[in-house]
């Protein structure tokens, strides 16, 4: 009988690219996906450690299905970058699991599978910084037909204090920009209309076969291409943010104009603590770079409250830089002290308590200010990609260029189209709109 996978994602858009890559390598060995965790043979959490809560929701999760694993004969795995960075501790609390593998690991997965069936044994397969796997993965069973996520390089050479992504996921690699190109044209043609090219500082990329090939250089080579109506990208890193890319982004319409500076904090004393590698001013020297620019680029950010040492002062800091930006959205977190990482030996001393409170101060600061962004929107007719059925009482949900969330009714037809839609309402978070049905319905 053929075995039935689900597969859990925690984390980031990569851990969501890497469970589509274990999803391709399991259906080409034979396996299906199951509709829930429940009607599965082989369940495989794949896992972020970013931050402490990450980890301990996956242990939760492991406890929930505990029992089950128990009394039905089921393959449990713990994948992704939890694995890389707890190991064989995660067999000490859940001895049943049965295949524990780094990142990077989705084309092994069936291989790792048969192994612990055979051996009955935990198949373990971390990864190795002297050994690192291929960038290339010939199978990706993707979720949706119309927007896929492309690897251009993985891992990350920076040394931010607080993060533990360099310990899981290793060095920088990039991924050779014919075999990328290849890829996204093989995707146009079967009908994908948005890519989002991903790398931990994706804008770093570099060819490893030519140093000329740099990211905006690919970004350029592949608006080139017919049929791709829209390219994002996910993350960069201030620092390598360029005239460059900007130009090319006002230049090729393809590129959408939306773009992610992670931020972490507004103040340079924390900032030099973090090794950000820029201070409060060098940060917003470049987002008036992107303030200025010829095509309205949306800017979005990552925040961090009560890394160790923050006064209120600090805080206070980051509050200003937010009026100053205005970011489109912002995703903000409490400090977390992470195995490995510099600021594991600084002493974690903003109570939790305090955090809590900046955090709410510092979501409700950003949420006047998109709401007041928004509010610009209404009346405007504006194109989407419809991308979803949507979480509200409205049928759909697409995205504009510039990455706003539209809420809308119509046929699910439409789901990963590009259609018109006329702004007549907004929240925060997103907008409302009516479908203008300038296309034909299919
Ligand atoms: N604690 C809290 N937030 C963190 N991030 C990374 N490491 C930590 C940590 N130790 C946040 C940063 C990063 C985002 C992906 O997660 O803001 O940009």
């Amino acid at each position: 009988m053929t075995k039935r996978f689900f597969i859990e994602t925690f984390g980031c858009q990569m851990n969501e690219l890497d469970s589509e890559k274990i999803a391709g390598n399991l259906i080409h060995g034979g396996m299906t996906p199951a509709p829930d965790a429940l009607q599965a043979d082989v369940i495989i959490f794949n896992t972020c450690a970013v931050r402490e809560k990450a980890v301990q929701k996956v242990y939760a999760r492991l406890g929930e299905i505990k029992g089950r694993k128990a009394k039905k004969n089921m393959v449990v795995g713990v994948v992704g970058c939890m694995a890389q960075l707890e190991n064989e501790k995660i067999l000490k609390k859940a001895p049943f699991v049965n295949v524990l593998a780094g990142p990077q690991k989705g084309n092994v997965m069936c291989e790792l599978i048969d192994r612990t069936l055979t051996t009955h044994a935990t198949a373990i397969e971390l990864r190795k910084d002297e050994n690192p796997e291929p960038l290339e993965t010939p199978y990706v069973f993707r979720e949706n037909s119309w927007r896929a996520n492309v690897t251009i390089s993985e891992g990350c050479n920076c040394r931010c204090a607080f993060c533990v992504v360099p310990f899981t996921r290793g060095r920088e690699r990039s991924r050779e920009s014919e075999s990328i190109i290849r890829e996204v044209k093989e995707l146009s043609t079967r009908g994908f209309v948005e890519i989002v090219l991903l790398g931990q500082t994706v804008n770093s990329y570099c060819d490893p076969r030519s140093k000329e090939i740099t990211f905006t250089r690919l970004l350029r080579e592949l608006s080139q291409l017919k049929g791709i109506e829209r390219i994002r990208f996910a993350s960069p890193h201030p620092n390598n943010l360029d005239d460059d890319l900007l130009k090319a982004m006002v230049e090729c319409p393809q590129i959408c104009n939306q773009i992610h500076m992670p931020l972490q904090s507004g103040s340079t004393r924390i900032l030099q603590k973090m090794r950000r590698g820029y201070t409060r001013e060098q940060y917003l020297e470049k987002i008036g770079k992107i303030h200025m620019a010829a095509r309205p680029i949306a800017i979005s950010t990552d925040i961090i409250v009560g890394f160790p040492g923050e006064t209120e002062r600090d805080f206070q800091d980051t509050l200003t830089l937010l009026d100053e930006v205005q970011y489109d959205y912002a995703f903000s977190f409490k400090y977390s002290a992470r195995p490995n990482t510099e600021a594991l030996a600084f002493q974690d001393d903003v109570p939790q308590e305090e955090k809590g409170t900046r955090l709410r101060v510092l979501q409700e600061h950003q949420r006047l200010i998109q709401y007041n962004k928004n509010s610009a929107y209404l009346d405007q007719e504006m194109e989407i990609l419809v991308n979803d059925r949507a979480k509200s009482r409205y049928t759909l949900s697409g995205r504009t260029t510039n990455n706003k969330v539209v809420n809308f009714d119509g046929p699910e037809s439409l789901l990963g189209r590009i259609v018109s839609v006329k702004i007549t309402g907004f929240s925060a978070n997103s907008l409302k709109g009516v479908w203008l049905q300038k296309e034909q319905a299919p």
